[in-house]
């Protein structure tokens, strides 16, 4: 019988593959682009595929406490903490760490004239990708953990 809760890990399990699927390539997209209009249209793309990033998150969250609501024993499991709490984690870098160090770089994109990359640029971009990155763990470790259920 498919009961509410298999619909709730149907639909947690969909957005985790639509939401965070974008999300692992959301710092390759930026990395092509040889000149600046290039690197604008990659912004672009990465724009439009963070929304799916956004809207996959926030289905995860939801259904992934509903199915808490549902089956109370989940907060008592090491797994399902721990990855709440990497997930909230994970959002809070979003605001705090990651959008004051995309401001720069996307000021520089729309100010630059010309269309060599300014070495600014790079440098930049390098320490943003590096905080990224260290989302992209948070999230695979979050994978991790609800695939192993280990403790
Ligand atoms: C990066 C974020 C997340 C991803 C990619 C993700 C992915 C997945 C996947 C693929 C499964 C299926 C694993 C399996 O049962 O074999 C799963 C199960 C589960 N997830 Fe998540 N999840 C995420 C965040 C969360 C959060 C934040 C919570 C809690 C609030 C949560 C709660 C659960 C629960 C309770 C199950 C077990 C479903 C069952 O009864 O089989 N998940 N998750």
């Amino acid at each position: 019988m498919i009961t509410f809760y298999k619909v709730v890990v149907f639909i947690h399990i969909f957005s985790a593959i639509l939401g965070m699927g974008p999300g692992f390539i959301l710092t390759t997209v930026i990395k092509s682009g040889n000149t600046m209009n290039e690197l604008r249209h990659s912004y672009r793309i990465r724009h439009k595929l963070h929304i799916f990033v956004m809207v996959g998150g926030v289905l995860l969250l939801t259904s992934g406490l509903t199915m808490g609501i549902l089956n109370s024993s989940l907060f008592h499991m090491g797994w399902y903490v721990s990855s709440l709490v990497l997930f909230l984690l994970a959002l809070a870098i979003g605001p705090i760490v990651l959008s004051p160090r995309s401001k720069p770089v996307k000021a520089l994109l729309e100010s630059h004239k010309g269309e060599d990359i300014p070495e600014e640029y790079h440098r930049l971009a390098k320490i943003l990708i590096r905080f990224e990155h260290l989302e992209n763990l948070i999230f695979l470790i979050i994978i991790t953990l609800m695939i192993l259920k280990p403790f």
